[in-house]
């Protein structure tokens, strides 16, 4: 199988230049940096962006009359900025040279996926023929997490005279990178200062205000030839001039490297100091290129899949990005699953329930990462017992959008571009995001086979939420079951009835059916607890029969809402009046943003059945139909194939797919329906960063969760993988376009399990140590052990 390692831009395109900085990021899991050119800094081209995982600020705006706090992940100085200009022996000296200028004649990006690192080529010539190359080389190490480096080699062509560089560490920077935010306070960094070390070492500190948190980069400047720098240290950075000699056949080059500290490292330390310190010990750029280099190659082993062709070349891109947001260095950090990645500034960096398509690759690859980002939850579950109780609630109630606290912080207003108008956010009644964390915990430990886990930080966050879910729910009489009412389902276009004077719809479907699981798996794991920490945990959580009896009771009769004999998105979805689709599509062409534009039109979405993106269908995306059919069964509703598909159908038509997650889970389920539509659902989640399918947000940060939902359809979706206790379950479905692949996993405690897919076959190969056989359970029940250091090839 051959797969294309490198993703490649043959030329400068400024109207895509933001889309190439975010695919081009470079992250090591602590940091990272946009793939922006160095010799430019923020403007309506470009946009320089360092960010560190977890560092937020928060601010208070005037946006629309009201006062508004925000907590946004931080731009960081910018450290790549790399101005030059030629000073030829025999005219005046040149302008600056850009990307933009009017001499470029080429330019080209190339990243490097299996090294991680970022090649920018720039070809000058001016009027009088002088040529000038210049080729960068850019990396953020991925084996120490505080380092990063670029290199930039200057030829001269028909020319000899100097090439005049600055080398700057600019702090002048503001989080101005998505226009929708342009109202907000996007000052975050104050207190900067700024200066030198010997060795040619330029430092800049300055701190966040909201939570404080003291940020120090050292940047060591080291040219070739050597020659002394003319240095200026002002309040916003540093700038080291150097004049290089050139000449044909003579290149000159500049590295600089970046040691990035902050007051909550560890060990504790002065963060200046240890920036300092670190920038200029580090290793010269070759030595740090091979050891970062080598870093990859241990990635990769652990988390390999390959998948030929056109399809297997974006889920490389898509790996690549997922590691470089969430990779072994995150295990360290308490952090929780960016939804727009470490690549931009898009919802603030803040964190949804994204992280439900980006756990399932991480446990079965990289799960102590997976156990890190769950204990970002555990540790803010003070912070969501309080959420609960504010709201009149009990247990833990999740933020919708989560970020250094563990606090709400979804904004109270958006804007929509279309109409300039600022509306009211009601989308934090998304309550589903707690039954994402409670199955995120559940099924990390069926996958990897924590136990450990599972019954001390993941029991508590696992049985808060169900003690949250069974207070929320009311009993109705008439109908004789629970309800649970004024939530936002995963459509967040449906945010309220027509007319109604509050926010939120009842019984939504997804949310209804998640909670009773969650109940059940409550119920399920206060079961299997060992005798004495189950004492434990009830005195420690105040549970008693009674309380227990309740979340028995209300996982069977929650009331799940179906009309026409489907299952329903909310209570009265079916009473919503019907979309003129084709009528749309013809007068606007793209209406994934159906939302916005109803809305310019002084009408609200919330009058139709149209979605956004899946919601009573993420229930197809969680189990499989078996489970799902148990599922229904146990709350006395039958569901089965022929309803399933039914509904599946009806929802499918009346989605808009204004998110990236909708065609992924659309393309998984249909994939495991043998849908007719599938491979093109697959294609859009596939494309929708690397083609900006949602219209221009690419270039504001990626969307990590279709990135790492596209390779778990692949490798979970695809051969219906699932592990259990002691074994893996296959059930694989032939998806036509995704004929071969292979990927390596981590299986409860066998490290280096080898799947491979071939038409009509399937491989699991156990590597020989530690040498406990794995039982494979293929469809039919067939239980098929596979010894250490074997290879079994099974029929399909
Ligand atoms: C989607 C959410 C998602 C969020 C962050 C929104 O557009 O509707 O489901 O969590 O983006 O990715």
């Amino acid at each position: 199988m051959t797969v294309d390692r490198s993703w490649t831009y043959d030329r400068y395109e400024p109207d895509r230049e933001r889309l190439v900085e975010s695919l081009c990021t470079l992250g090591n899991g602590r940091f990272a940096t946009r793939g922006s050119a160095p010799e430019c800094t923020a403007g309506p081209v470009h946009y320089p962006g360092t960010y560190l995982a977890g560092c937020y600020d928060r601010r208070t705006s005037l946006v629309a009359g009201r006062r508004v706090e925000n907590e946004d992940l931080v731009n960081l100085p910018n450290w790549t900025l790399l101005r030059y200009r030629c000073l030829p022996d025999d005219g005046p000296p040149g302008d600056w040279l850009t990307p933009d200028s009017d001499d470029l004649r080429h330019s080209d990006v190339h990243l490097d996926l299996r090294g991680g690192v970022l090649n920018r080529h720039l070809f000058y010539r001016d009027a009088q023929g002088r040529g000038l190359r210049v080729g960068h080389i850019r990396i953020v190490h991925m084996g120490d997490a505080g380092l990063a480096a670029q290199c930039t080699m200057f030829r001269a062509y028909g020319w000899s005279g100097s090439v005049e560089v600055e080398s700057v560490l600019d702090g002048a920077v503001v989080n101005a990178g998505v226009e929708r935010y342009r109202h907000l306070e996007g000052r975050h960094l104050t207190d900067r200062r700024s200066g030198f070390e010997p060795g040619g070492v330029a430092w800049l500190t300055c701190r966040t205000d909201d939570p404080g948190r003291r940020i120090a980069m050292a940047v060591r400047t080291v040219t070739r030839p050597v020659r002394p720098a003319r240095q200026d240290a002002n309040r916003t950075g540093t700038v080291q001039i150097y004049r290089l000699p050139v000449r044909p056949g003579r290149s000159a080059t500049v590295v600089k490297t970046l040691a990035l500290r902050t007051s909550v490292d560890r060990p504790a330390g002065d963060p200046l100091a240890a920036a300092c310190d670190a920038a200029a010990n580090a290793p010269a750029f070759p030595r740090l290129v091979t050891t970062h280099k080598a870093a990859w190659q241990r990635l990769w082993e652990q988390g390999e899949l390959h998948v030929p062709g056109e399809a297997g070349h974006i889920l490389r891109l898509h790996l690549f990005h997922l590691l470089q947001t969430l990779s072994p260095h995150t295990a360290e950090l308490d952090v929780g699953v960016p939804a727009r990645g470490l690549h931009g500034e898009a919802y603030r960096g803040h964190v949804f329930w994204d992280e439900l398509f980006v756990l399932p690759y991480l446990s079965l690859h990289f799960p102590e990462v997976a156990r890190a980002l769950l204990m970002y939850r555990h540790r803010r579950l003070p912070a969501a017992r309080e959420a609960a109780r504010r709201a009149g609630g009990v247990g833990a109630r999740y933020p919708w959008q989560s970020a250094s606290s563990g606090r709400e912080e979804t904004q109270e207003l958006h804007l929509n571009p279309r109409s300039g108008r600022w509306l009211p956010d009601f989308s934090r009644l998304q309550r589903h995001v707690n039954s994402a964390v409670a199955y995120n915990v559940w099924r990390y430990a069926q996958t990897t086979g924590d136990r450990g886990f599972l019954h001390s930080a993941g029991a508590e966050v696992l049985l808060e939420i169900a003690r949250n879910w069974a207070g929320s729910a009311t009993y109705d009489s008439a109908l004789g079951r629970y309800r649970i009412r004024g939530v936002v389902g995963p459509d967040e276009y449906h945010d309220a009835y027509p007319d109604a004077s509050m926010p939120g719809i009842d019984d939504n479907a997804y949310t209804n059916a998640t909670t009773a699981w969650v109940l059940a798996r409550g119920l399920d794991v206060l079961e299997e607890l060992p005798e004495g920490r189950r004492a434990e945990l009830s005195e420690q959580l105040a549970l008693d029969d009674e309380e227990l009896a309740r979340w028995e009771d209300v996982s069977r009769r929650l009331y799940v809402p179906f009309h026409r004999g489907l299952v329903s998105q909310f209570e009265g979805y079916g009473d919503l009046a019907e979309l003129d689709w084709e009528g749309y599509r013809a007068r606007y062409g793209d209406i994934r943003r159906l939302d916005r534009i109803l809305e310019a039109e002084g009408d609200t979405v919330n009058r139709y059945q149209a979605s956004k993106q899946a919601d009573t269908l993420m229930l197809g995306y969680l189990f499989r139909p078996e489970e799902l059919y148990a599922l229904f069964a146990r709350l006395g509703y039958p569901l089965d194939d022929e309803i399933w598909r039914a509904t599946v159908a009806y929802h499918l038509s009346r989605t808009s797919h204004g998110s990236t997650l909708s065609s992924l889970v659309h393309g998984w389920i249909l994939a495991r329906q043998q849908g007719a539509d599938a491979w093109r659902h697959c294609q859009e989640a596939l494309l929708a960063d690397v083609a900006d399918v949602q219209g221009g947000t690419t270039g504001e940060g990626i969307h990590l969760g279709a990135m790492a939902g596209t390779i778990d359809l692949v490798e979970r979706g695809i051969t219906g993988m699932e592990a259990g206790p002691g074994e893996l379950r296959v059930a694989p479905v032939a998806l036509a376009e995704l004929p071969r692949f292979a990927f390596t996993l981590c299986v409860q405690g066998h490290r280096g399990v080898r799947v491979r897919v071939l038409p009509g076959r399937l491989a699991v190969r156990v590597p020989a140590s530690p040498g406990s056989p794995l039982t494979v359970v293929l469809p039919g029940e067939r239980r098929v052990t596979v010894a250490p250091g074997e290879e079994r090839w099974f029929r399909l």
